[in-house]
């Protein structure tokens, strides 16, 4: 069979504010397809993407198969030799065995209990920022709501103190840059350096923790890293520095991609408000909700994997090093998979989008994400049942690859 040739510009202004008609005609006329621009072959529909990924011919990294040179890539950029060297660290850019080492290393101090345990702490943030607004007419949900909760819940998990916290998402925001296929020298450049400078802050932290052990994330990794002595001093940094960011980012994004749907789906709002007057922490509509919301308006619509060996697939033939681009976000809207995809519906059961993975990378991080996410919306639809977005203010900051909305002006 031959694989078809398309074109898609992934950093237009105009399909990051709504992909969704491009990704459903792709779906239909050229469901997989090269893009020459990224010498990438993409995959729309949601049975090949799930099948790929539990694939393990396919992986997040190659250079354990094939050398750069093998793979016809230039040298190591140096001004971005920090930036690398971070990646090659932590377990998203890893395969087995290092990558079931140091999942399962984390996993063993990140666990569901300690995620339970902070339901208490995360509704009182939640209060807290909520009670700041109170006697605003208007605020921007992203600036003053989406953002500082899931920085403080992940900081304080860690162990970051208060003071510091502010640190965390400019450096965070200047490393995700470079997941974008196309970035500047000054982008490249500002990222390297919020490597350098987070893992020295990160290292003198560790260092502080070690003698004075607390309750928190960071002294729970130093301890299983001296304990074990399977984690390297840079694979620990880094772990600390994934943990961080792939703990804020894409909840940020959720949280104001699902304020935005609500204000769009008045009907669907109602629903909600009446839901969130019970007294449970997290109605059961709720938790259904998060999880439509996340299909419905994915914030990490797209993954990047390596053909590790030559394979067919569907009667196409890949060859090792062959790069691909799984659309999740396009999975998560097929037809085939799910009855009326373009269509919320917060009681939709089973669920299985596509936004947190599957299989072996699948999102460490999801049942943290679920309960803030859960918490946030409760909280704001019981305090602020009349809340509105101004569509006018909505505005995209970023890329496609993470996709979020930088402003939306609400009226409460
Ligand atoms: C709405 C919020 C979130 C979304 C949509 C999300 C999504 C994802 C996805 C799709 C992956 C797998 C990437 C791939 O398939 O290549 C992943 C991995 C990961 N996520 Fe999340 N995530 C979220 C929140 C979090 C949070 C709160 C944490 C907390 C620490 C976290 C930590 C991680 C980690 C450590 C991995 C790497 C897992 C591995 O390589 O085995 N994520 N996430």
């Amino acid at each position: 069979m031959k694989l078809l040739h398309k074109t898609l510009k992934l950093s237009d202004p105009d399909f990051i504010r709504n992909p969704y008609p491009t990704l459903e005609d792709l779906r239909e006329t050229a469901p997989i397809f090269f893009e020459p621009s990224y010498n990438k072959v993409f995959f729309t529909r949601y049975d090949d993407i799930a099948a790929l990924l539990r694939d393990k011919r396919l992986g997040r990294s190659i250079l354990h198969v094939l050398s750069r040179d093998e793979l016809g890539w230039p040298p190591q950029d140096p001004r971005q030799a920090d930036f690398d060297a971070f990646n090659a660290s932590h377990m998203l850019d890893r395969e087995p065995p290092d990558h079931t080492r140091l999942r399962g290393l984390v996993s063993q101090v990140f666990t569901p209990r300690r995620v339970e345990g902070l339901l208490p702490r995360v509704k009182t943030l939640i209060g807290r920022t909520l009670d700041a607004l109170e006697d605003r007419k208007t605020f921007d949900f992203v600036t003053d709501l989406a953002e500082p909760l899931p920085v403080a819940v992940i900081g304080e998990l860690l162990g970051v103190p208060d003071v510091d916290q502010h640190l965390l998402r400019p450096w965070s925001a200047a490393i995700v840059k470079l997941y974008e296929l196309g970035f500047s020298e000054e982008q490249q450049q500002q990222a390297n350096t919020a490597v350098l400078e987070f893992s020295d802050y990160l290292r003198s932290l560790a260092a502080e923790r070690e003698k004075n052990p607390r309750d928190d994330l960071i002294t729970a990794l130093v301890q299983a890293r001296d304990g074990t002595d399977k984690l390297s001093e840079e694979e620990f940094i880094s772990s600390c520095i994934l943990l961080l960011n792939a703990g804020h980012e894409a909840s940020v994004n959720g949280s104001s991609a699902a304020m935005l749907a609500l204000s769009r789906n008045p009907e669907v709002k109602e629903q909600l408000v009446e839901a969130a007057t019970s007294k449970e922490p997290v109605p059961a509509l709720f938790k259904t909700a998060v999880e439509e919301f996340l299909r419905f308006d994915s914030p990490l619509p797209m993954f990047e994997r390596f053909v590790l060996e030559d394979l067919n697939f569907n009667g196409l033939q890949f060859e090792r090093g062959q790069e691909i681009v799984l659309l999740y976000a396009s999975g998560n809207r097929d037809s085939r998979k799910f009855t009326r995809p373009d269509t919320l519906l917060l009681e939709r059961t089973p669920n299985p989008h596509l936004t947190f993975g599957l299989g072996i990378h699948y999102c460490l991080g999801a049942p943290l994400a679920r309960l803030e996410m859960a918490l946030l919306l409760k909280s704001l639809l019981e305090r602020f049942p009349k809340i509105q977005a101004h569509e006018a203010t909505l505005e995209y900051g970023g890329g496609f690859v993470i996709r979020g909305i930088s402003r939306l002006e609400v009226e409460v």
